[in-house]
């Protein structure tokens, strides 16, 4: 068994863009310009994008945060998209979701310019990854792509079931499992709160990708010898033998699935870390302008 260890990964990956960042710099080119757009202050989300912010500067990109307060209107804030979508000097820039409940997340989203959507939420963006184009992958999907290129797991002809349908990691990982490329060519499920026979259906999968965000969900026996077990879940729950009171716990019941399968990556220090990797990633393509 061969534990995923995204945090290692994603240093790799955050030390080649580094070094990539300096040739740009001793060449006399444009350094990559990441903008990010905060409204409120939710604890989460500051967590999110103070981690972001600082990941730039540790590849030496330069950054920029736009804070706007929870009562800003929505039509405040689309102005303030568009004023980036022009800005020459950004390269691209994301909207830290939630937002507040009077602001329409679509509009938000459709507001940016696809080729600065470097969160890759745009429908533009959804369609190019559906169709094999270039374009810039959502994190989390593009962290696990990663994963599985870095520990050479085989997906070739694979059975792959993805549990949870979010637009922002479910249902893009189970296209892009799909795709004629590698990682790809799996024969992919994707499961859902309505899905019939879970465990049976879970128990055919060569790759396991469990984002359904319910802690220690997926058991031992869901769970075939020798499967890849990808954990994208995140739960906070309390914890008397920690300091901070908390702990995370994944979506996978970690100690009796881990010894049945050939990979798979631990809650906190799997997919998490390779989230902020792959936005650099897009932000780099976003600045050399790979995708438009
Ligand atoms: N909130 C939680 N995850 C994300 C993400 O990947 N991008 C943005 N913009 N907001 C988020």
């Amino acid at each position: 068994m061969t534990i995923i260890d995204g945090k290692k990964v994603s240093e790799e990956i955050q030390g080649e863009i580094a070094a990539e960042v300096q040739k740009l710099k001793a060449a006399g080119k444009k350094i990559p310009h990441l903008a990010a757009i905060l409204v409120g202050n939710d604890g989460a989300s500051e967590t999110y994008v103070g981690g972001k912010v600082k990941a730039c500067e540790r590849v030496g990109f330069r950054s920029t945060l736009v804070r706007l307060p929870d009562t800003v209107s929505e039509s405040e804030l689309l102005k303030k998209i568009s004023d980036l979508n022009k800005d020459k000097d950004i390269d691209g820039f994301i909207v830290q979701l939630p937002l507040p409940k009077h602001i329409s997340e679509q509009k938000v989203i459709e507001t940016i310019a696809p080729e600065k959507d470097v969160d890759g939420f745009h429908p533009a963006n959804v369609g190019r990854m559906a169709l094999n184009l270039p374009t810039y992958l959502p994190a989390t999907p593009y962290g696990i792509l990663q994963l599985i290129e870095r520990y050479k797991i085989e997906t070739a002809g694979k059975t792959c079931v993805v549990i949870g349908r979010s637009h922002i990691v479910g249902s893009p990982m189970s296209i892009l499992m799909a795709r004629n490329t590698y990682p790809g060519n799996c024969t992919v499920t994707l499961t859902h709160s309505k899905t019939k026979n879970l465990k049976e259906i879970c128990f055919s999968a060569d790759i396991l990708i469990v984002a359904l965000g319910k802690a220690e969900f997926l058991t031992a026996d869901y769970v075939k010898q020798g499967a890849a077990v990808i954990d994208v879940g995140i739960t906070r729950v309390k914890s008397d033998k920690t300091k901070t009171g908390w702990k995370l716990l994944g979506d996978v019941k970690y100690d009796e699935v881990a010894p049945k399968c050939s990979f798979i990556s631990h809650v906190p220090g799997g997919v998490g870390p390779m989230t902020i990797t792959s936005l650099l990633l897009n932000s780099l393509k976003a600045s050399k302008k790979e995708v438009y």
